[in-house]
């Protein structure tokens, strides 16, 4: 990692596998400039609107035991395997982050802040990253369920930004297609239509419009 400018490792980076994350994780001094770095983020206002929850050693089987109650309240038919593995999600790397969004009274738009808390979700992914680390940053069922946020803590008001799953990659992930910028870039003249990345992606694969305004 050291060998590669930062240009070369952005170009490169991916995230990894969750299944690929061993131990050892970070160490104490490690985690520490980890989230050091993950809060050197722009933050119009300096509102510090993000949080975040450590899950390591015992206290992801803890909090496993949480996501375990709230499937069986959320799902009330489900089978005992599929709880256990529920309670296990947590267990899938030596280090997980729950960065949490919280959006502060003031005058700044909440969609900035709301913004910054994927900034430093990013940034920590970068800063274990930079470290040696493989990180994943997922959402899973359970940043949406209101039974979890609440048995773990944290304000009906407040919304989970993304769990970082942070490991000792055992395997590199492959290279995946990234997007074709001329979809995406409009060099502006005043005239031609602006490219909005409609032919971008996997069309179809995303959420009705509508739903999204439910899962936020
Ligand atoms: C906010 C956010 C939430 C995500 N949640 C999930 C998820 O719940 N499940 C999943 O499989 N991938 C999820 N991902 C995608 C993974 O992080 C995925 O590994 C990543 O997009 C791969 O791209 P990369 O290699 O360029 O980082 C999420 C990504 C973001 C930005």
């Amino acid at each position: 990692m050291s060998e590669l400018s930062v240009a070369e490792f952005l170009k490169t980076r991916r995230s990894a596998k969750v299944s690929t994350l061993q131990e050892p994780g970070p160490n104490a001094s490690q985690l520490q400039e980890i989230l050091e770095i993950g809060t050197r983020v722009p933050d119009h206002g300096k509102y510090c609107p993000w949080y975040f929850i450590v899950l390591q050693d015992a206290a992801r089987r803890q909090a496993g035991n949480l996501l375990r109650q709230a499937y069986a309240a959320e799902n009330p038919d489900s089978a005992e395997a599929k709880l256990e593995l529920e309670s296990e999600r947590f267990l899938r790397a030596p280090l997980v982050i729950a960065v949490v969004s919280r959006v502060r009274e003031g005058k700044h738009p909440q969609w900035e802040q709301i913004l910054s808390a994927g900034a430093v979700c990013y940034n920590i992914c970068l800063a274990a990253n930079a470290h040696g680390f493989g990180t994943n940053w997922l959402s899973e069922w359970y940043s949406f369920s209101p039974t979890f946020k609440s048995l773990l803590g944290v304000d009906a008001q407040d919304h989970f930004a993304g769990f970082l799953y942070i490991g000792t990659q055992s395997e590199k992930n492959e290279e995946r297609e990234r997007p074709d910028l001329s979809n995406l870039v409009t060099f502006w003249d005043g005239q031609s239509q602006l490219k909005t990345g409609e032919t971008c992606g996997m069309p179809g694969t995303g959420y009705p419009l509508a739903q999204w305004s439910a899962k936020i």
